[in-house]
């Protein structure tokens, strides 16, 4: 069985430049602030895992934590 990924946004560092939502609405919500949030617990379905790293590679914070459990 393959890894499952999860997605956290660190938000110290999100700026709210919204590429994130932009590249994968079905993983990030924006809040009021326009900050990025991981949707429910961050957990990538199998079929989002490159999205999820296209997202984290284009957030221009870094913002974006993608780990492996
Ligand atoms: Fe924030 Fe980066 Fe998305 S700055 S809104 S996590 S692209």
């Amino acid at each position: 069985m393959s890894d499952t990924l999860k997605i956290h946004v660190d938000q110290d560092k999100c700026q709210g430049h919204a590429r994130c939502k932009a590249l994968a609405p079905e993983l990030f919500d924006l809040d009021d602030y326009g900050n990025a949030h991981e949707k429910g617990d961050g957990t990538v379905p199998a079929e989002l895992t490159e999205k999820a790293w296209l997202a984290r590679s284009n957030c221009p914070e870094v913002a974006i934590e993608v780990s492996e459990s």
